[in-house]
């Protein structure tokens, strides 16, 4: 596996210097695989297809084994989660152990899971109960890999939506909503404590399709606008999520915080909606997506903070016919299932069509073999 990985890497080298050949950038960005569907590939094949896209970063919302195992051995950084559901067992200790040593450890050191994230934009909900497990599960969680000597390669935080702000304008004034002061305020002491990221999922997309009419285009898909003046700091801003993300770590320092770091978890345009979801099509997704892939590529901050490049997910790496709700939620990935792009935004990569073995550890000859079967294939049809 390792020997094919250096490979890749030196067939994308050859690759993007040939005039003929697709163009490879080199992706800063991370990418949420999401997996509410029933028509996606095999993890081995998305492997092959995020490596071909240079892609080193990949979020998970659970532990799949079968995922994971994939990408042993590659250079890709790994989020996992643990679902709301598990919150409640998650307090108790032994079953954190329990868990890690289930679904972490029997993967690391050759799969490089970074960070699990515990729930999904629980503060943003109305689950009270749920609200009151949160911090107590990530304490448990990073006790039991403290016990297990993993603290230092993995990290725990958890990911909340941007409605856990109660004011957002202008940037320099963001602050979180008063009645979750009581959740987050612990929260941000524990990320402080044990190094961990306050991860944030941004859809510009939400404030665009809610006020089509007074929210310009150009400033939330990051086009050439005038923006708007932080009439507080005077720091200029041109695009929406900037913004966002500043707004984000104005509310963390009125919490008395200016030691954890924010991230991006999850942020993207959906190519699809319904009637009354205005500016879901695919000209604006590629425009959102393929700007933000090359803002990041500059590896600048934001206005308030011009020296931390934000790390960011794009959601995501697939359209997913079974996710509930409006018809653009199904609709926010860049690859359709069989591995075409939704739209271009300047690079592509592709599935190979052979079949790779789950386990190819134990089959290298073979995988080599089949490696070098479907390049020849797919330089043939790129030619
Ligand atoms: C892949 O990404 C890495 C790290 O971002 C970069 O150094 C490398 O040049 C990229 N390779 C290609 C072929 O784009
Ligand atoms: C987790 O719970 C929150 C709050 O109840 C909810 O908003 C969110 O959609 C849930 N996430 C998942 C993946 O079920």
């Amino acid at each position: 596996m390792a020997s094919y990985t250096v490979l890749f890497r030196i067939i994308l080298v050859l690759l993007s210097l040939s005039d003929s050949a697709v163009h490879v950038l080199s992706l800063s960005f991370g990418i949420n695989y999401g997996q509410i569907a029933n028509n996606l590939p095999s993890p081995s094949r998305v492997s092959v297809l995020l490596q071909t896209l240079n892609v080193s970063r990949v979020k998970l919302y659970d532990a799949d084994p079968n995922v994971l195992q994939a990408f042993s051995n590659s250079q890709v950084d790994f989020i996992i989660g643990l679902g709301n559901e598990t919150l409640q067992n998650m307090k108790d200790p032994l079953k954190a152990q329990a868990w890690i040593q289930q679904h972490v450890q029997p993967h690391l050191p050759q799969t490089k899971i970074t960070c699990i994230t515990v729930g999904n934009e629980i503060l943003g909900g109305s689950d009270a109960q749920l609200m009151s497990y949160l911090l107590p599960a990530m304490q448990s969680v990073y006790e039991a890999l403290v016990d297990l000597g993993l603290s230092k390669q993995v990290t725990v935080t958890t990911a909340h939506s941007l409605t856990i702000l109660g004011d957002s304008y202008p940037p320099s004034s963001g602050r979180f909503r008063q009645d979750l002061a009581e959740y987050i305020q612990p929260i941000l002491s524990f990320l402080a404590q044990v190094n961990s990221p306050f991860l944030i999922n941004a859809y510009p997309y939400f404030a665009y399709k809610d006020n089509p009419g007074e929210v310009p285009l150009e400033y939330v898909l990051f086009q050439p606008n005038s923006g708007m003046v932080d009439s507080v700091t005077n720091l200029h801003y041109d695009n929406m999520l900037d913004a966002q993300i500043d707004a984000v770590y104005a509310a963390i320092k009125a919490m008395g915080h200016t030691d954890v770091e924010v991230r991006i978890s999850e942020t993207g345009w959906p190519s699809k909606g319904d009637p009354n979801e205005a500016g879901a099509t695919p000209e604006n997704a590629g425009l959102y997506n393929g700007n933000l892939m090359r803002k990041l590529e500059e590896r600048k901050g934001t206005p308030a903070k011009p020296s931390v490049p934000i790390e960011m997910y794009v959601f995501a790496l697939f359209n997913e016919d079974l996710k509930p709700g409006p018809a653009s939620e199904r609709n926010y990935g860049l690859y359709y299932p069989d591995g075409t792009p939704v739209y271009d935004i300047g690079f592509k990569g592709y599935l190979p069509q052979l079949t790779f073995s789950a386990d190819s550890n134990k089959n290298n000859v073979l995988s080599i073999f089949n490696f070098l079967l479907f390049l020849i294939v797919y330089l043939l049809l790129s030619a």
